[in-house]
């Protein structure tokens, strides 16, 4: 679906993360081989002008979000501090606000990072421009439901503000919306709730559409939550309520709006981002044996009749070409598995390698940085490291190219055709030309010339036993 609703767009993902306890802000945590918010940056993008109008507020310790304007809160003081700052921050010491397409020079995106400047944009804003406000710690959000919230907008015209809603299985910790006539009076947050207003189902998301102009009026009338000792956002509502604007919801699937605050809402968001991730593989016919045991990362491109069996992960960066099969128990990441391709099972493939169309990695076969040509075969027991191997070469098992020399990596070329012998181990930097054949059990220290044979073995000696030793005996 393509929008044409655009608008400045607020990413609240500052704060202390004191609930998920740990040393990086949950926000920048990996959920499916990206941090959290980066799903939020895709949603951002989708609705902003442009990504000068892409306002991140982080917190003072925290790395710079790409592309976005970033805005430092300086103290962790609740979400409505945090939007609040980044409202005033990038509304001008005129009053105005970039909320549509401009183009900001690098010294003024400079300006716009520092927190003791404040970003000066010389556009006028009509008369009810919105901004998205969406959370950091909401990473399952889609394009369609922030639709619903533009669409909402546009049905009801007099609203200040459109709340996402939802109705979750489990309410615990969600702030509560109060509503009367079919608009919303109040947000309560779950702390302060009574017991009564905890068994009020509709719960906020904390992602909204409100007026640039009504913000600009309430924020600063946010007061300090006594208990919290923060300014929730959340408190806008009853504020615009009391200044008779209006403010309505609009519900949205559970799912897709549940926020991060803890280990178990990450690992609950993983599973859900599965199931999608599973379901998008499936439709491009794909098949997967054991689904439920199969891991896919956010970029995972799976292509038709693919096969992927049980117990299988994929990191980021794996793009499955037609065709080829996955077996149980292996991983990949940074790779591309050609057409008709046949991997593990116990295979490991990372590191940008390419496995070029009906090649073979087999069983507990470890491959990282290295091409594979066509139909070539590696398929017991070996390790492949920054090589380059040709087509149609045959990979004994037990083969080892010797990559790193306790300083440096060093590569290994394969000409095509070329014969591997069993247990070999190839030290590079080496190269072994075409249609070469290597003994099995050989150490390989010099290059080897196209068709030729290379062995580096100790002599096999034959020493007769007395028919009195035990060995013998205990045989008979
Ligand atoms: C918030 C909402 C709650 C809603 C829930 C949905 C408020 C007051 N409460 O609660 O009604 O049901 O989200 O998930 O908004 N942040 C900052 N600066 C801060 C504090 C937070 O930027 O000082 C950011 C966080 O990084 C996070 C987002 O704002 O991405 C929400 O903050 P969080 O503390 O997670 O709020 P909740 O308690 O989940
Ligand atoms: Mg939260």
């Amino acid at each position: 679906m393509l929008s044409n609703n655009k608008s400045a767009v607020f990413i609240l993902a500052a704060g202390r993360s004191s609930r998920f306890n740990s040393s990086t802000s949950k926000i920048f945590h990996d959920l499916c081989g990206q941090p959290v918010v980066n799903y939020v940056l895709d949603v951002a993008r989708f609705f902003a002008y442009d990504y000068n109008s892409i306002i991140s507020v982080i917190s003072k310790d925290s790395p710079e979000i790409a592309d976005t304007v970033c805005v430092r809160q300086k103290d962790a003081l609740g979400t409505g501090d945090a939007f609040r700052s980044a409202l005033f921050r990038l509304l001008g010491q005129q009053g105005s606000l970039c909320t549509g397409p401009v183009t900001i020079d690098a010294e003024q995106r400079a300006l716009a990072n520092n927190a003791s400047s404040s970003l000066f944009i010389e556009k006028k804003r009509t008369s009810s421009e919105m901004a998205l406000v969406l959370y950091g710690d909401a990473p399952l959000i889609t394009t369609e439901s922030i639709q619903l919230l533009f669409e909402a907008k546009k049905k009801n015209p007099e609203a200040a503000i459109v709340i996402l809603a939802m109705y979750p299985e489990n309410p615990s910790g969600y702030g509560r919306i109060k509503e009367k006539n079919g608009k919303v009076t109040e947000i309560v947050e779950c702390k302060n709730a009574s017991s009564e207003e905890k068994l009020i189902p509709l719960c906020n998301s904390g992602i909204l559409l409100i007026d640039i102009n009504v913000a600009e009026k309430l924020c600063p009338l946010l007061k300090k939550n006594d208990l919290s000792g923060e300014y929730y956002l959340t408190d806008i509502v009853r504020l615009a309520t009391d200044n008779s604007y209006s403010v309505i919801s609009v519900e949205a699937p559970a799912n897709e709006l549940c926020g991060i605050n803890t280990r178990a809402e990450l690992s609950h968001a993983h599973d859900i981002l599965q199931k999608r991730f599973r379901e998008k593989a499936l439709q491009r016919c794909a098949t997967l044996y054991g689904k439920d045991t199969i891991f896919l990362s956010y970029d995972t491109v799976v292509e038709r009749d693919v096969t992927i069996h049980s117990n299988v992960c994929i990191g980021p960066g794996v793009h499955i070409h037609e065709g080829a099969e996955i077996l149980p128990f292996s991983y990949i990441c940074n790779a591309t598995i050609g057409e008709h391709c046949s991997i593990g099972p116990f295979a490991l493939i990372s590191g940008n390698t390419v496995l070029h169309n009906r090649s073979t990695a087999g069983s507990f076969v470890e491959i990282k940085r290295s091409s594979v040509g066509p139909r070539s075969k590696v398929k017991h027991l070996s390790y492949i490291g920054d090589s380059c191997i040709g087509s149609n070469v045959n990979i004994g098992a037990g083969v080892v190219t010797a990559n790193y020399d306790g300083h440096s990596k060093h590569k290994t070329v394969i000409g095509n055709n070329a014969f591997i012998g069993c247990n070999s181990s190839l030290i590079a930097p080496i190269e072994v030309g075409e249609t070469s054949i290597i003994g099995a059990g050989s150490v390989i220290t010099k290059n080897v010339p196209s068709k030729s044979l290379s062995l580096s073995r100790p002599e096999q000696k034959v020493v007769p036993l007395k028919t009195s030793s035990k060995h013998l005996s205990r045989k008979k």
